[in-house]
């Protein structure tokens, strides 16, 4: 990817999320604005920030694209660290059952859901799975985001799951937008090993995780830790061997039900656990202390006519909250930022400056990259999102709507809208 040179001046408000790790509690009220704010970027990397006037008498703008952002907000590019956005065919009938009453978890017992889209994308060509992952990368960027995660888990067998982060490794090389990969064979149980779940999970163990981790396929395992697919113990086993692998850890964690997932995060001390939507008190306060980082998926619960995660209880009780989209072709079909900060702070009472926080640097702190990205500081990427408005307060306030304008990664400005 190319590398640029650019200064970035004049902004009403550059909001530099400021810090190298996940920001806990009160923490996540902390955003720092600079009010007539600039910001400079040599070789890709952020080299200064500071007000306008300062950065102008440092540094000679015409050696740099410069970009005049009057009125306009700066912030560092968002990261989505939660999604799924690598599979083939679509499930359209199935949210109009779900409209109609069926739930997620009976339309997957009767054959439907994650299964069913392993069907189509063990059906898919790479070449398929590279164009259709190109397209929804493009309108990610669009929305502000500069990185995100992406887990397999549509293959269950040796071929896809390896044809799933394959794609995103050439995609991470082709494309502006970062991509973290995720190797999540533990999504479900596949059709030829129904009923057979111990079974398929040593084949995973033995046959699929030890390749993923000698070609550094992913630098994540995951595993959908749900009453239905793995429980506890299951989930842990697995954990355990890919820690082995050295492999770093997130986990699905009580989104249906409180099984026990965000204890185990704490037990095992991950680098996030994901929905938690019916995290138990005590999960809470575990991942506060242990330092796991909350992540939550808000698209998800409005999509499953769901409650949403306790967002509030865990920020007042010290957690460390992310925040990301989890578009996947089931459970949410959606890559909207607008549409999860809208929820984030009017359904979740999270203040915009947590929802903020919870997309930048904790987001980057939930796929362990809160050294390079998520803030803007000296040292780190030049990826950088400008509003159209002048202030961080449109992004609730401008409801569901993008007001994304410009998109710099790497000190190069890659998106207009
Ligand atoms: O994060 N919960 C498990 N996995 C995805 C849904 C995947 C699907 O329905 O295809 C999720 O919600
Ligand atoms: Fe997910």
């Amino acid at each position: 990817m190319k590398k640029g040179n650019m200064l970035i001046k004049n902004s009403s408000e550059l909001v530099t999320c400021s810090g190298n790790k996940a920001k806990f509690g009160k923490d996540m009220s902390d955003i720092n604005v600079i009010l007539d704010g600039a910001v400079v970027i040599e070789d890709g990397i952020i080299k200064d920030v500071g007000t306008t006037e300062d950065i102008l008498k440092k540094y000679d703008e015409t050696k740099y694209e410069t970009i005049d952002a009057k009125n306009k907000c700066v912030l560092p590019g968002f990261v989505d660290s939660h999604t799924h956005f690598i599979f083939g065919g679509y499930r359209a009938e199935e949210f109009s059952w779900r409209l109609r009453g069926d739930s997620y978890m009976e339309i997957m017992n009767r054959g439907g859901g994650i299964v069913n889209t392993v069907t189509s994308t063990r059906n898919a060509s790479k070449e398929e799975l590279f164009n259709l992952g190109k397209k929804r990368l493009d309108s990610m960027l669009s929305f502000g985001v500069t990185t995100v995660e992406g887990k397999s888990g549509y293959g269950l067998n040796y071929e896809t799951e390896m044809k799933q982060l394959e794609v995103m490794k050439e995609l991470d090389k082709e494309h502006a937008v970062d991509i973290c990969r995720t190797f999540l064979g533990a999504h479900a149980v596949p059709d030829e090993y129904k009923g057979r779940t111990d079974e398929y999970i040593d084949f995973m163990l033995e046959k699929i995780l030890p390749e993923v981790a000698k070609n550094k396929l992913a630098d994540f395992f995951d595993v959908f830790c749900e009453q239905g697919v793995f429980s506890v113990e299951e989930s842990r086993k697995m954990f355990l061997k890919a820690k082995e692998y050295g492999m770093k850890l997130k986990i699905h964690a009580d989104e249906i039900v409180q099984l026990g997932g965000s204890e185990l995060a704490a037990e095992l001390g991950m680098v996030s656990a994901d929905h938690l939507l019916h995290a138990s008190d005590k999960g809470i306060k575990d991942m506060a202390e242990k330092g796991v980082v909350s992540t939550l998926l808000p698209t998800t619960a409005f999509c499953l006519k769901e409650p949403f995660a306790r967002g509030r209880f865990m920020i007042d009780n010290g957690c460390a909250v992310a925040l990301a989209t989890d578009f996947n072709p089931g459970s949410g079909f959606t890559n909207s930022i607008p549409l999860m900060f809208a929820l984030a702070t009017i359904y979740m009472n999270m203040s915009i400056e947590e929802a903020i926080t919870a997309m930048t640097i904790n987001g980057a702190a939930a796929i362990d990259r809160a050294d390079s990205i998520g803030s803007i500081d000296i040292g780190k990427k030049g990826d950088i999102v400008i509003l159209e408005y002048p202030s961080y307060k449109f992004l609730p306030y401008n409801t569901g709507v993008n007001t994304v304008e410009k998109v710099i990664k790497n000190g190069v400005l890659v998106h207009k809208n």
